[in-house]
């Protein structure tokens, strides 16, 4: 079932003095307490100022990190350079009940961040009451947490007429289009850990005219190929990969950037030496990668290439500045694509990028989210 018009912000209209919850992506990287990648900062945007401007009263919530004790402090005052917004230093208790209270009409106070609480990951019924009790509507526009069953994803829609973001609702629709590629079409999957992604590549095998596996997932292939993979980061059991071996649309690297005790080298993935850890594709991959680019109508990806974390990002980079050529449709989400795309100021080159990693390969495994099911389920009461 598709997430109908009918559930987005858009039609709250003649809400000035309402109270809005608004769920906002606001997980984004920090050094010494300061944001270092503003693409989520600024996807949260159209949501809020189509609410300020509507006059709407706007709790911001929202998380960061995985660690209880990490604040959302950076995030406001990153939010600040672009809505009225204030900070409230708490998520639950009579302090944010009363600053709740003061907000006026067309502005915003964000709250502290949520897994500060332990009820937000449990997915606690109270806390998400108490948070259903701050507002009259909820909005999520928090796409990239939407496959958490947490209770500001979940638990709230049960108390409050629930509504999807702008930005929700251009992943959603931008997601759905990558269902459906035009033809020629090339899904460029990186990361790690294959086994929790081949249900997506079995789901996509006969959409798409081709699959390019790197990253670490790569790995699983080769070793399921009888390849040594020195100290590469691979599964244990490579069984779901040595499942999908011979099919032929499924391509790989052809060459692998390895590092051992000695210098940087590429070769082969055949000749990975047993001190050696495979950290990024070589060119040769590059030039093939580029043929299919050069030909596809729609390219769909998520993952670097290589240990982008680390440095080794040569042929995600790469890849970039390929795609960003390219004539075809392109959409592209997870955290390190995302920032390789912003380090070379080409995120104008590309028709969608996601606010999203995990959440987008569940959404195109699934067809559907825990946090979008919510969403529909509000609507039915
Ligand atoms: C996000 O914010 O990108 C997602 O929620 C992933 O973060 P998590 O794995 O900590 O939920």
């Amino acid at each position: 079932m598709a997430l109908s018009n009918a559930s987005c912000v858009t039609q709250l209209t003649h809400i000035r003095g309402a109270r809005v919850l608004v769920r906002i992506s606001a997980n984004v990287p920090l050094e010494n307490g300061v944001v270092q990648n503003h693409f989520r900062i600024m996807r949260a945007i159209p949501t809020l100022k189509y609410l300020e401007h509507a006059g709407a009263k706007i709790i911001l919530i929202g998380h960061i990190g995985r660690d209880r004790g990490e604040t959302l402090r950076p995030v406001y005052e990153a939010l600040k350079n672009h809505i009225a917004v204030g900070f409230v230093p708490g998520v639950v208790g009579d302090d944010v009940a009363e600053a709740v209270s003061k907000i006026e009409d067309g502005t915003c106070v964000l709250l502290e961040n949520l897994r500060s609480h332990e009820g937000e990951v449990a997915n606690d019924d109270e806390f998400a009451k108490t948070l259903a009790s701050y507002a009259d509507y909820y909005v999520n526009d928090a796409f990239s947490v939407s496959h958490r069953e947490h209770a500001s994803i979940v638990g709230v829609p049960q108390y409050l007429p629930s509504y999807t973001g702008l930005t929700f609702k251009e992943e959603y629709t931008q997601l759905r289009t990558a269902m459906k590629p035009k033809h020629p079409s090339l899904f460029i999957l990186g990361g790690a850990k294959f086994a929790t992604k081949q249900p997506l590549v079995a789901r996509y095998v006969d959409t798409y005219d081709h699959i390019f596996i790197g990253g670490a997932l790569a790995n699983d292939f080769f070793k399921a190929k009888g390849y040594g993979v020195g100290t590469s980061l691979v599964s244990d059991d490579v069984t779901h990969a040595a499942a999908l071996i011979d099919t032929k649309k499924i391509l790989l690297p052809v060459d692998v950037t390895v590092q051992g005790p000695g210098e940087v080298r590429v070769t082969t993935p055949d000749d990975v030496q047993a001190d050696e850890s495979i950290l990024d594709a070589g060119p040769l991959t590059h030039d093939l990668l580029s043929s299919h680019i050069q030909k596809a109508q729609s390219i769909l990806w998520n993952g670097p290439l290589g240990d982008y974390e680390h440095g080794f990002d040569t042929c995600t980079k790469s890849l970039v500045a390929r795609i960003a050529e390219s004539t075809a449709y392109t959409i592209v989400g997870g955290g390190d694509t995302v920032a390789a795309i912003e380090s070379l100021a080409l995120n104008g080159k590309f028709n969608f990028l996601s606010t999203a990693g995990g959440a987008m390969l569940q959404f195109l495994e699934r067809g559907t989210l825990p946090g979008i099911a919510a969403i529909e389920d509000t609507k039915k009461k």
